[in-house]
């Protein structure tokens, strides 16, 4: 009793701790990661409280846990369950390697597979298990000539999905224009859509979301996600996502971490990207490493509980299913062509573009690492579980605030 009041100031620190973690998450951590860690303490928390599924991630089963439900708007519940994964030895099976001229007019040979297998393009990696994609990164090529690269994209289409991109590295660099994203595929594009979920260039720090769609598609200006609408906001069309009204640019929404793109991303050692689509929403969020919340990692995704996304189509200003179908997922690696070459002179880089891609040296980061890339389809629950998600949260922030301060007494008494 004696040791135990000895340690009473920081029993109440750790009780006020959990107290502030559950409610204030923001103000108790710095933003720097704060979603990882407020997933961690409640799922800590969930499988105290609640029978939490361990290995069996059954519908049933989950959706009795309520673990990874979502509910539509108009309340019905729903889960995504895997659908396909993309990873290891068996990833490029499943991918066409595109061979054409590139569409963006990049300064790039896009190779085929066994030319790609053949010069190391296309490789899995044995010792840390990653699917690799990259640039020529030895051959010295005369100023002008197109260096070889890799554009693949996934023969099964998809018409909504949960997208999750675990990646090790991203490809970065000046002159580079890399992008992973989904593109419709019908006779004249944008027709069926297109979601660019990662792009920049050059030494870019923040990665670049856009949608890009025929006319009629546009944010909801009451939409609201981390992502900030670049440039002048008087700007007619800023938020149109009518690939014809700003030259091409559709409407793109620039992240405001650092860590999405580049030096820093790697540096983490990459993270998640994540795309939801449905016909309520189309939603980006990324993670960079320390920030991946556990429900992802588990493979039992639930988007609502990741906080904001990075940027947000709303279907109430653009008619998700009539804009968007049948899409295939893209990664690629150009250089220079409509984006990285015009915008290379604004940049810190040296030189032009076309001179930067003599060099082979210039791109050992123009390198796709992936961990896997898992699909998740939208799946209805027909019971449709309905407690309350507040009393759910409030039966996790009681007992968090009683068991934490339990086990604290517990050990300060007896220790
Ligand atoms: C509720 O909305 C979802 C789409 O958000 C739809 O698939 C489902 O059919 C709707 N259910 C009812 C009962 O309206
Ligand atoms: C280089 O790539 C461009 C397309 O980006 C293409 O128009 C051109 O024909 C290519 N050059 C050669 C020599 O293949
Ligand atoms: C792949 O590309 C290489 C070099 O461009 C070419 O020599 C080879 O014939 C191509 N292979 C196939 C199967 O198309
Ligand atoms: C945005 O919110 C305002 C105020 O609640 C509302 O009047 C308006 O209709 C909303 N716009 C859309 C597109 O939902
Ligand atoms: C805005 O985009 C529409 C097409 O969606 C176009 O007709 C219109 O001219 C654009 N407005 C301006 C000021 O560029
Ligand atoms: C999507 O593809 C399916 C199968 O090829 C086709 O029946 C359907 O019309 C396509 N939808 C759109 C909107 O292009
Ligand atoms: C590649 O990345 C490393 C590590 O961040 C960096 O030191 C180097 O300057 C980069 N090289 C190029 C050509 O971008």
């Amino acid at each position: 009793m004696m040791l135990f009041n000895l340690n009473l100031p920081l029993y109440i620190h750790i009780f006020l701790l959990g107290f502030i973690l559950i409610d204030h998450p923001a103000v108790a951590l710095p933003n720097f990661g704060v979603t990882a860690v407020r997933e961690q303490f409640s799922k800590a928390f969930a499988s105290w409280s609640l029978p939490f599924p361990s290995s069996s991630t059954s519908i049933e089963k989950r959706a009795q846990t309520l673990s990874g439900v979502n509910y539509n708007p108009n309340g019905t519940a729903f889960l995504w369950l895997p659908d396909v994964e993309y990873s290891g030895k068996t990833f490029f099976d499943t991918w066409d390697f595109f061979e054409g001229d590139d569409p963006t007019h990049g300064t790039v040979h896009f190779v085929n597979r066994s030319f790609a297998e053949d010069n190391g393009l296309i490789s899995f990696n044995e010792q840390d298990g990653t699917v690799v994609m990259k640039a020529d990164d030895f051959t010295t090529l005369p100023m002008g000539v197109n260096r070889s690269s890799v554009r693949i994209s996934s023969q099964q289409l998809y018409t909504t999905g949960l997208f999750i991109l675990d990646l090790r590295r991203a490809p970065w660099g000046c002159a580079i224009w890399p992008a992973f994203w989904t593109l419709g595929v019908g006779p004249t594009w944008p027709q069926n859509g297109e979601i660019d979920i990662l792009e920049g260039v050059h030494d870019n720090e923040h990665n670049q979301i856009a949608f890009h769609t025929n006319p009629g598609c546009m944010y909801d200006p009451n939409a609201t996600f981390t992502g900030t609408i670049p440039g002048d906001p008087s700007e007619a069309n800023r938020t149109n996502c009518d690939a014809s009204a700003r030259q091409n640019s559709g409407c793109d929404v620039v992240e405001w971490s650092q860590a999405s793109y580049g030096p820093f991303f790697e540096q983490q050692g990459g993270g998640v990207l994540a795309m939801k689509w449905d016909e309520n929403d189309i939603s980006v969020w990324s993670f960079f490493r320390a920030a991946v919340p556990t429900d992802i990692t588990a493979g039992t995704p639930n988007p609502s509980t990741w906080g904001l996304p990075s940027a947000r189509l709303m279907n109430t200003m653009c008619d998700i299913p009539n804009f968007f179908a049948n899409h295939t997922i893209v990664f690629d690696i150009t250089f220079c062509g409509d984006w990285a070459g015009n915008s290379y002179a604004t940049t810190n880089c040296p030189g032009t573009c076309l001179e930067r891609l003599m060099d082979p040296a210039n791109f050992v980061n123009a390198t796709w690492s992936i961990n896997s890339l898992k699909v998740y389809r939208k799946e209805l629950l027909s019971g449709n579980p309905q407690p309350s998600s507040s009393s759910y949260d409030y039966d996790r922030r009681v007992a968090f605030r009683v068991i934490l301060p339990l086990v604290a007494a517990l050990i300060f008494t007896f220790y």
